[in-house]
């Protein structure tokens, strides 16, 4: 998989994002290790901070089934770039600290590669918690 190709499916999920307070529509997709693709898109709430962002909503779907490692993720917003937010940065680290970021706008195909620890260096993580069990 290319990451125009995870790019395109990022921008696909898009389609079923439920942005009706921000009018901010994100949609994401992981890529396993094993190469399967999770797509995401942000679900809002009427009581705001309910809120689940795209990236997030594309792990729960991989780990809920069963699905706890990955290569990369692509982030596309509808008409600008939408890099992860803090918390997506945290909850993307708990699975996958060297993960690849693709993060685009879908509207015009512009994308640009990063890497988890360019977007959050000195990472906390299940690593600093090891040996506590
Ligand atoms: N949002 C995402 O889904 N992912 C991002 O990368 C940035 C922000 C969502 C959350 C909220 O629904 C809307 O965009 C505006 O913050």
């Amino acid at each position: 998989m290319t990451d125009r190709e995870l790019f395109q499916l990022a921008a696909r999920a898009l389609d079923n994002a439920y942005a009706p307070y921000s009018h901010f529509q994100v949609g994401a997709c992981l890529l396993s290790k094993d190469g399967r693709t999770f797509a995401g898109c942000n679900i809002e709430n009427a009581s705001y901070g309910a809120a689940i962002c795209a990236e997030r909503c594309a792990v729960s779907c991989a780990v809920s089934q069963g699905v706890r490692e990955f290569e990369a993720i692509a982030v596309a917003g509808r008409e600008s770039f939408a890099w992860p937010c803090g918390i997506c940065r945290q909850t993307l680290n708990e699975f996958a600290p060297e993960l690849k970021v693709i993060c685009g706008n879908a509207s015009t195909g512009e994308y640009t590669v990063a890497t988890l620890p360019q977007l959050l260096p000195r990472a906390f993580g299940p690593k600093d918690l090891a040996g506590r069990d």
